[in-house]
């Protein structure tokens, strides 16, 4: 059975180590963690809301209250806006200022996450319910690392001299999109206020984030700490709200320029759709996924069980790129299920504060409810259940880690993003027959190989559409290597200099430049 742990038992130095997350000597964390900012912050300063409605926030791991939310609505996105639009004036001293002192001013804010690091991933962990080994060996790194990446490009993104035809001098200068719109899912909050503040700050643009409605409290912690490190007012503007309303209004509203959001497909569609009738703003989408994980037969086996275990359950499996379905080779396909049911049985389930457990709550009850009518259709339509399938017990939103076997390609569970501890496992036979059927999906988000064939691993990674294939590893995202999807997971990159082309303007100077005076 797996293992349900419910002591509050934190121990300091524990390292962690998961496939691809690197090992971390482990602070105590700060189990309830006193709640600094749950206003809107615009301008550098903290208001309420202009409808006076909050919401609350809840702890995933008891069901708990943590905090009443400002609820941030159309007026008061349309104000965040204002304040944004005003700070990207032209001669403001945000667009005077020295481009090497953005990214000044980004290495300071690094500076001061990591020095509130173990609060940051307390607060993480209360509001999102990810263990805190995860909140602070994973995410605070995570965006720490991607401030510093993008601080060093801040005066780096330069423009071309072009020989063009004529008697012209030409040349480019790369300029801010201007406003952007920045919405935020609840998956990983922090890295991913990361991915998106980093570049746009950096080259110059200003911003209004919205947070998701379940986890918005280290967004808000981290607005305080933009104040503290000097951006002026009204370059980092958050409403925290919902998706509708508050998401809506960023979207609707024609001074913004930019919208990147990260998040489900159907949301995706919305937003791309509504941004052309507005004002056709710029759009990049991180979207959804459900990736093949492919184990070829001459793996280690434990490795690949252990890998494929960790690419589908790492955050209580609400990753996007998530190795959702594996195929595994014939040859090898029992063995691979009884050791990935063994291993399933195994995880440590429990409080996300105790340095034992490897899977914490998942986010809230309508994502567990969607995860266990998923299962139920799983069950239905004649996959083997192998591990877990039930909910844990009634406080707090936890799930069994659950394997399914003899997956079919039609079943709802071999097709739709279940964003929870589910794995599935599909058998084949041919390696063509292989890239047909790992590509038949809407998604083209990531892909795992596992295998010590090279000629294998480079025929699958050129046959496989997704934005990201991973060889002998999963989940593996950093600050240096862009990320994004093919097909329906969207268009656009995060991380790595790519993303930096989402974020400029690219302005065509042409002079004229005879070559004698005349
Ligand atoms: P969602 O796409 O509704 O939420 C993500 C963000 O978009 C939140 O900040 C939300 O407030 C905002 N949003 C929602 N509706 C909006 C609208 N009309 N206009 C503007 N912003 C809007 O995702 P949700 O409901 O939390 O989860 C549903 C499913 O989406 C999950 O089960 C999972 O399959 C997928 N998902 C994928 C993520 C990824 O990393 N690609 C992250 C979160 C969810
Ligand atoms: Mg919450």
């Amino acid at each position: 059975m797996y293992k349900l742990i419910s002591r509050l038992g934190v121990r300091n130095s524990l390292r962690v180590n998961k496939a691809g997350i690197a090992s971390a000597s482990l602070p105590a964390p700060v189990t309830e963690p006193e709640i600094r900012h749950t206003k809107i912050f615009i301008n550098n300063e903290w208001r309420n809301s202009a409808s006076s409605k909050t919401f609350k926030t809840i702890n995933p791991a008891t069901g708990a209250v943590i905090a009443e939310v400002e609820e941030g609505g159309k007026a008061d996105v349309d104000l965040a806006v204002q304040a944004a639009h005003e700070a990207f004036k032209f001669g403001s001293p945000w667009r005077r200022m020295d481009a090497s002192d953005r990214g000044v001013l980004l290495n300071r804010l690094a500076d001061l996450i990591e020095r509130d690091s173990v609060y940051l991933a307390s607060l993480l962990t209360i509001d999102n319910g990810k263990t805190f080994s995860q909140s602070y060996a994973v995410e605070v790194p995570g965006c720490v690392k991607t401030l510093r990446y993008y601080a060093g490009f801040a005066d780096k993104n330069h423009g071309k001299t072009i020989p063009a035809d004529g008697d012209i001098f030409c040349y480019t200068r790369h300029e801010p999109v201007g406003v952007c719109g920045q919405i935020i899912p609840w998956n990983f909050p922090l890295m991913l206020l990361g991915w998106k503040i980093g570049p746009a700050l950096a080259l110059g643009n200003v911003v209004v984030i919205k947070p998701a409605e379940q986890t918005p409290l280290t967004t808000l912690y981290v607005a305080e700490l933009c104040k503290e490190a000097g951006f002026p007012p009204g370059v980092v503007n958050v409403v925290p709200g919902f998706g509708p309303s508050a998401g809506g209004a960023i979207v609707d509203n024609p001074l913004v320029d930019k919208v990147s959001f990260t998040g489900s497909t159907e949301v995706g569609l919305h937003i791309l759709r509504n941004s052309s009738s507005s004002n056709l703003k710029r759009v990049t989408l991180e979207l959804g996924g459900k990736s093949p994980n492919i184990i070829l037969k001459d793996v280690d086996m434990k490795f690949a069980v252990e890998s494929s275990h960790q690419g589908l359950f790492f955050n209580q499996g609400q990753v996007c790129c998530a190795g959702s379905r594996s195929f595994v080779d014939a040859s090898i396909y029992d063995e691979f299920v009884e050791k990935s049911a063994a291993r399933a049985d195994r995880r440590i389930v429990g409080n996300p504060f105790d340095p034992r457990t490897e899977q914490g709550p998942q986010i809230d009850e309508s994502q567990l409810n969607k995860i266990l009518e998923l299962v139920e259709s799983g069950k239905k339509e004649g996959a083997k259940l192998v591990a877990g399938g039930s909910r844990i017990g009634s406080s707090g939103y936890y799930m069994q880690p659950t394997v399914f076997a003899d997956v079919k390609d039609e079943m709802r569970i071999a097709k739709e993003e279940i964003f929870g501890p589910v794995q599935q496992i599909l058998k084949f036979k041919d390696m063509d027959e292989l890239i047909e059927r790992a590509n038949a999906t809407p998604y083209g988000l990531a892909a795992s190989i596992f295998t010590k064939d090279i000629e294998s691993a480079l025929y699958l990674i050129q046959g496989i559409r997704a934005g990201t294939v991973w060889v002998n590893c999963s989940n593996v995202l950093k600050s240096q290597t862009p990320f994004g999807g093919y097909k329906m997971s969207g268009f656009g990159r995060e991380c790595g200099e790519y993303a930096l082309q989402s974020y400029t303007e690219v302005k065509t100077v042409t002079i004229r430049s005879p070559m004698k005076s005349s």
